[in-house]
């Protein structure tokens, strides 16, 4: 009897184990340019995929397919809606404001934009953690897929382009859904001054959220740009990093330095540091003389959906710093950590 008990038990483990280990296929989709012609330097261009609405999928990882020779960075966009019908648009962040002769303009979504996957530098393949998937299509606001190519240098005629990205897919029912969560601010960097550009949000949603990977984002003024979990207790807050980095680097997904949990009543909270070297002031805007400061957390959550709570953004200097948060924080780190 006890042995017949053990057998069924290893039965069980058994398909367990193979369950989680290899039952599930995972196919590719090519996501590329169409042949397209870089018709100047610093042209940004983007591409859609729709997606067959009838169906889930989860996107498990993401092979890029590009060099740094060509392209400066790709980002991959989530959108409910596309930014343009066409099947290749200008799509600039930094926009320049000349009329393109080639291709219409437009953001790389019209509605629901959330950034699910960024390379830089030729950055390897990102592979999302064990039974971690991005749900797009029925049950997801992601309808569309939009790959932007940030290129460096006009291509000579007649050349033209395939850059962008395999994707990793597959229909079985995972798990973990991945969700990306963007810190950001509004604000002024006044002139000749190092300035520091803060967020904090309280998580109000009962799910837990299992961080796994951040990007920072600023133009050119950035120097450091730091995530952090604030836990607060009765004894004071614990400010944890979640990841720093200087944003003058590639600025693709890197792994979190801390993984636990992030749960309600915690919050998320960012910080830039900007140096404007300028003899004149510097605003958050879209263009290249302007600047941003983001910080993308990527985390995953077991059975259950991304988080609906996808922002947090902050009016920035000179109007809101960590110390005047309606938080009201009892304490605040002053220094930076270290930049990795
Ligand atoms: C991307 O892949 C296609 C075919 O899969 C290939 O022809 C093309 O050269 C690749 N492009 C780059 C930049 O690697
Ligand atoms: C694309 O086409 C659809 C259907 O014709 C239309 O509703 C939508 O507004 C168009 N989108 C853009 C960005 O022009
Ligand atoms: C800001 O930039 C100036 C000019 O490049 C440099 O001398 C200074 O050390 C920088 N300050 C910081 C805090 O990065």
């Amino acid at each position: 009897m006890k042995s017949y008990n053990s057998f069924i038990l290893l039965l069980f483990v058994f398909a367990i184990l193979s369950r989680s280990v290899f039952s599930y296929e995972i196919d590719t989709y090519d996501f590329l340019m169409p042949n397209v012609w870089p018709n100047k330097d610093e042209v940004y261009l983007c591409t859609p995929i729709r997606i067959a609405p009838q169906k889930n999928f989860y996107i498990v990882g993401f092979k890029p397919n590009a060099t740094m020779h060509t392209a400066h960075h790709m980002l991959l966009y989530g959108c409910s809606e596309p930014g343009s019908n066409d099947s290749v648009w200008s799509c600039g962040e930094m926009q320049s404001n000349e009329i393109d002769d080639q291709y219409n303009t437009a953001s790389p979504c019209r509605s629901g934009s959330q950034i699910v996957y960024a390379w830089a530098r030729d950055a390897p393949r990102l592979q999302l953690p064990k039974d971690v998937g991005f749900l797009i299509g029925r049950d997801s606001p992601i309808k569309y897929l939009v790959l932007q190519v940030h290129y460096m240098t006009k291509f000579p005629k007649g050349k033209t382009d395939n850059s962008g990205v395999f994707l990793e897919y597959t229909t079985t029912k995972m798990p973990r859904q991945a969700g990306v969560f963007l810190l950001g601010t509004s604000g002024v960097i006044a002139p000749n001054r190092v300035e520091h550009m803060e967020t904090a949000c309280t998580l109000y949603e009962d799910k837990i959220i299992h961080p796994f990977a951040f990007r920072p984002h600023t133009h050119s003024l950035g120097t450091q740009v730091t995530g952090y979990v604030v836990r607060r207790t009765n004894n004071g807050d614990t400010w944890q990093v979640l990841g720093s980095k200087n944003p003058q680097l590639p600025q693709m997904f890197y792994p979190v330095v801390n993984t636990a949990p992030i749960m309600k009543n915690d919050v998320l909270a960012a910080r830039c540091v900007m140096n404007n070297t300028h003899n004149h002031p510097v605003q958050i805007g879209p263009t290249n003389k302007d600047e941003m400061c983001n910080f993308y957390l990527m985390y995953w959550v077991q059975d259950d959906g991304p988080l609906s709570q996808k922002y947090c953004f902050s009016a920035g200097p000179p109007y809101y710093y960590w110390n005047r948060a309606p938080e009201d924080f009892n304490r605040i780190p002053d220094m930076d950590v270290d930049v990795v």
